[in-house]
């Protein structure tokens, strides 16, 4: 019998198409495979039985896997287990008002990038830089063990990019005397 759907009609229909490409990576087709739905749904399970719904709806569904052109911050990192990841943001008046990434690294990786731009924008600068690898683990429903430091990855990045606005932000007083009363520490 085929599994109860645990998210919308929409990632429920995402979550099929990843199965389908998944499957389709290591050469089972559904033209080719008989029973092809219940490898399918075995794909499927097996995904749940690591993943929480708060992971897989984020690398199903975030649109913010993207370049942003001209950031006021940016920073890239390649992480112990060899995957990069990238944060953008965009500031107004001290406001993370655009916060992006990319990764070449897991499904995790891309749900925590996500995550982290879902949290900060909108967020002041100085209280993104209170965010933690556990808020984040929390936000994403938990991930296994040997995932955690996809979180940890995405955090060291967002606080580098964070970083980089004080570079930003010095060689902009280096041609205005203008206080902006934001405060970048
Ligand atoms: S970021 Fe490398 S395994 Fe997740």
């Amino acid at each position: 019998m085929k599994a109860k759907p645990r998210l919308s009609t929409e990632l429920e229909n995402a979550l099929e198409k990843w199965a389908e490409e998944s499957l389709a990576g290591i050469g089972v087709f559904r033209a080719k495979t008989p029973d092809f739905e219940k490898w399918k749904e075995k794909t499927i399970e097996s995904l749940r039985s690591v993943y929480s719904d708060e992971t897989i709806a984020m690398f199903l569904s975030t649109k913010d896997d993207r370049k942003i052109e001209k950031p006021d911050g940016f920073a890239r990192i390649t992480g112990s287990c060899g995957d990069t990841m990238e944060i953008f943001l965009k500031i107004d008046n001290g406001i993370i008002t655009d916060c992006s990434f990319q990764t070449d690294g897991c499904n995790p990786s891309k749900a925590a990038g996500g995550m982290v731009a879902k949290i900060v924008k909108g967020e002041k600068i100085n209280e993104s830089k209170k965010l933690t690898p556990q808020v984040l683990l929390n936000a994403l429903g938990g991930l296994p063990k040997e995932h955690e430091h996809c979180a940890a990855l995405a955090i060291d990045t967002l606080k580098k990019a964070l970083k980089s606005l004080e570079k930003s932000r010095r060689r902009k007083d280096s041609h205005t005397s203008v206080d902006d009363g934001i405060d970048y520490r």
